[in-house]
């Protein structure tokens, strides 16, 4: 509410402050008011003028910024409005001109609209009446952080800068870091009443703290949240160079050796060069960049490589001392050919024996059921048990023999080298190995059929089952 300035017109003291408040209420405005630059803003005040004796003669705004105080706009009824000023933008206006609505409109926001804005209302017979606002002018920063190239080394140095520059309030600023640092803050007002805010984050610049990223936290009252702007820091240091492709294995006559000049640094090292101690490069060498290529190993190379590294920060060299052998080294026991060969040879000797095992189960497993009676596990018929009715099966591969005239005795004897001849396509159809002691198993029955009226001995079968199925099964090993 507006406070009452003006003179009270009767003299008594107790009238004067009964006067103040029905005054009080009469200038209607806002205390404070914030507005954006290049926004528009609203200064309300309106008249409430509750008696039809008091005549309101003038609207007046007044500006006032530090010392100086100035006319904004006047309305007049019969004059209209002016707008001292400005004249003629626009910028700046009543909202509806009237002897009971002074409000004021002023768009687009320049900084130098803030101060302290007074509404008046010139009456008869009170005398002015005002209400007093208060313009606060907030400006969005525009926010920026970067890495500051900085060169490896010992003292304490700004690496990184952030900058809040023209906001309005001044902005907070703030790091966060993994590293051991610090920073410093400082602000610089600008002539329109904008602050720019620079901070600076501290450390000792060391090389591993190259590419590490660090955030600078912004903080200002137009942000709608705090701004977080990563920076990622380039600390310079020279090349650290190391040389590859030297395995003491230089041997006369050796035509693919090859050495590797390798160096990290910051800016990464591009410019390579090799040479000796005496300065000269052998003739057997060839070097592309960080490579050196020896075409064809012989006494010249038996001396000493040096590469040189260089980058913005400085140049760096490494050695390797070669030493030329007259023959090649022997190769020792521990070398990795031995180690993948002994891995080999421990694999293949690990499957030999699991199909050893396997068979001597399996083995173990039909001697079982021969001796014993049905076992429905193996589905192998025992001793005394007759054989289930597979007649038609062996009856079905004989119709080519038997031929009329023939002795029992030959017939038998033809009869069994047929069986002989028959038993490999049935004992071994060719299957996984996992599925060789079901085979086994099926097969009981059928050998029990096949063999039993000719009195043929198991063990003698068995062990033809044995020699095949070792070798099938060192073929699926
Ligand atoms: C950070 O700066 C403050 C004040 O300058 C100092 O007292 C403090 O020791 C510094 N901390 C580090 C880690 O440098
Ligand atoms: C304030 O002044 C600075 C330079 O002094 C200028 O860069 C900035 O744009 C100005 N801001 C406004 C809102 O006028
Ligand atoms: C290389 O030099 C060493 C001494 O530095 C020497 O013992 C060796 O025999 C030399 N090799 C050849 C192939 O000349």
């Amino acid at each position: 509410m507006g406070a009452p300035r003006s003179p009270c017109a009767l003299g008594s003291l107790l009238c004067c402050c009964l006067l103040s408040v029905v005054l009080a209420q009469r200038v209607n405005v806002q205390d404070e008011v914030t507005g954006y630059v290049g926004q528009e803003v609203t200064l309300p005040c309106t008249f409430t003028n509750a008696s039809p004796d008091v005549k309101v003669s003038q609207v007046t705004w007044v500006k006032e910024t530090g010392t100086k105080k100035q006319n904004v706009a006047v309305y007049h009824p019969v004059h209209g409005p002016s707008y001292l000023i400005e004249k003629g933008t626009g910028r700046i206006r009543f909202r509806a001109p009237s002897l009971q609505d002074a409000t004021l409109v002023i768009a687009p926001l320049h900084m130098s609209d803030e101060g302290i804005y007074t509404c008046e209302f010139a009456t008869y017979p009170l005398g002015n009446e005002d209400g007093v606002t208060s313009l606060t002018i907030l400006a969005k920063p525009t926010n920026f952080a970067e890495a500051l190239e900085v060169k490896a080394g010992n003292t304490e140095v700004p690496v990184a800068a952030c900058t809040s520059a023209n906001g309005k309030p001044a902005a907070h600023i703030t790091w966060q870091s993994g590293l051991n640092g610090n920073f410093t803050v400082s602000e610089v007002t600008n002539t329109n009443g904008t602050v720019t805010v620079t901070s600076h984050y501290v450390m000792v610049p060391t090389k591993e703290a190259n590419e590490q990223r660090i955030f600078c936290h912004i903080d200002q009252k137009t942000l709608v949240q705090p701004e977080a702007l990563l920076v990622t820091l380039s600390i310079l240091y020279p090349p650290e160079v190391v040389i590859h492709g030297y395995d003491n294995n230089w041997y006369l006559n050796r035509d693919d050796a090859v050495l590797t000049c390798s160096a990290t640094g910051n800016p990464p090292p591009t410019d390579f060069s090799w040479t000796t101690p005496s300065g000269q490069l052998p003739n057997t060498v060839a070097v592309k960049g960080e490579r050196l290529v020896v075409r064809n190993v012989d006494a010249s190379v038996n001396t000493t490589f040096i590469c040189h590294a260089t980058n913005r920060v400085g140049r760096v060299s490494s050695e390797q001392v070669i030493f030329v052998r007259d023959q090649p080294a022997k190769r020792q026991s521990g070398s990795a050919g031995a180690l993948v060969g002994s891995i080999v040879g421990g694999i293949l000797a690990l499957a030999i024996v699991g199909a050893l095992i396997v068979v001597f189960v399996l083995r173990r497993r039909r001697l079982r059921a021969t001796k014993g009676s049905y076992d429905p596990k193996t589905r192998v018929f025992g001793n005394g048990t007759a054989p289930p009715p597979v007649r038609n099966f062996a009856e079905l591969d004989r119709p080519l023999k038997a031929a009329p005239g023939r002795g029992q005795e030959e017939e038998e004897e033809e009869e069994e080298e047929e069986h002989k001849d028959r038993r490999l396509p049935y004992v071994y159809p060719p299957r996984r190995l996992e599925d060789e002691e079901e085979q086994f198993d099926q097969l009981g029955p059928m050998l029990r059929l096949n063999s039993s009226p000719r009195g043929y001995e198991y063990d003698d079968m068995e062990s033809q089952h044995d020699g095949s199925i070792i070798s099938k099964t060192a073929v699926y090993v």
